[in-house]
């Protein structure tokens, strides 16, 4: 079992806790992701890794609330478990592999949207720990709604903070502060690495392909099971065909099909729809599990 060490209430419907789990915490990467599993009853939910301490043996998660399972993992507290908690899966962000002069020399712009501001922040934290000041820009429906304020104050160069509603910080949607900060500010950044909900993203990459700002995406919205097998996280990227779970969850945002993933990710929802998708995608339709029949 894998112990649950903290369990705390961020906003409504969101929840973060931290598990004792060493042997993730030991490897683990920016922008990998873990599935945690309640019991035999429970389904697979895979979550992007929001923090880790490798002296402790801990992994950090947050979750939200959208269906029975993760309802379930709301109700746990300090000294539960979970029966399976497995990774790191997926591959690390691209700036942890790269050649560390060409990172280093580039200036980050992060976008953060609601519950993806969890998966932004290890990115941020790296940055810091490596000497890199990188700005932040944090959106939420309310302020009710933001989390991981001071977590990400205390990593983050500047931090700009945005509610739909203008209950705190600025007033309007990520995308406007974009726009503001590199057409009216002039600030100059080579890459965003924009994490939120799909339709956040999709709008963040038109706009930065409008300013010719290189954006990185994670398209964990679409993940269902993490492993290759069940085919819900197919998508394309620029030509070809990938998995979010086993190619991603990171991609180069200007060239992932965001209407046709969205789309799909609604046909996926049926028996129907998937049987359909298997139809239509043959071979492609999965990793290759030979389950599909
Ligand atoms: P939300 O709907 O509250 O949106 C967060 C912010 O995104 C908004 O405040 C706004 O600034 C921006 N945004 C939303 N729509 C936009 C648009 N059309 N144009 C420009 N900006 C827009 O977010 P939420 O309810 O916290 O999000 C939940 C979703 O996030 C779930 O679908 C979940 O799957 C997804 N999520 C994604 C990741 C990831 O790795 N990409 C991680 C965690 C959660
Ligand atoms: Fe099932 Fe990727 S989540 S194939």
């Amino acid at each position: 079992m894998y112990r649950i060490l903290k369990a705390e209430k961020l906003a409504e419907k969101i929840y973060l806790m931290d598990i004792e789990a060493p042997r993730v915490a030991k490897s683990c990467q920016p922008g990998e992701f873990v599935i945690v599993k309640i019991d035999e009853r429970g389904e697979r939910i895979p979550l992007t890794i929001c923090d880790f301490n490798r002296e402790m043996g801990t992994v950090t998660i947050v979750f939200q609330i959208v269906g029975a399972s993760t309802e379930r993992m709301a109700g746990l507290k300090a000294g539960d478990g979970f029966q399976d908690f497995v990774g790191p899966l997926g591959q690390p962000s691209d700036f942890v592999k790269e050649d560390f002069e060409k990172v280093k020399g580039r200036r980050y712009l992060f976008v953060a949207g609601g519950v993806g501001t969890a998966p932004v922040y290890p990115q941020v934290k790296w940055m810091k720990a490596h000497g890199i000041q990188a700005d932040v820009i944090v959106g939420a429906k309310t302020k009710e709604l933001l989390i991981l304020e001071e977590e990400m104050r205390a990593e983050a160069g500047e931090l700009y903070i945005t509610t739909d509603d203008g209950s705190y910080g600025r007033k309007g949607m990520v995308t406007e502060v974009i726009r503001d900060l590199v057409e009216n500010q002039k600030k100059q950044y080579d890459i965003c690495v924009a994490i939120g909900p799909m339709i956040m993203m999709k709008f963040v990459c038109l706009l930065t392909k409008e300013l010719g700002l290189p954006t990185i995406v994670s398209m964990n919205p679409i993940m269902v099971d993490g492993t290759g097998m069940c085919g819900a996280c197919r998508l394309s990227v620029g030509e070809e065909v990938k998995f979010a779970c086993v190619d991603g969850p990171e991609f180069d945002g200007h060239l992932v099909d965001f209407d046709q993933a969205m789309k799909r990710q609604q046909i996926y929802r049926t028996e129907e729809g998937r049987a359909m998708l298997r139809m239509r995608e043959g071979e492609t339709h999965h990793g290759g599990c030979g389950n599909c029949d």
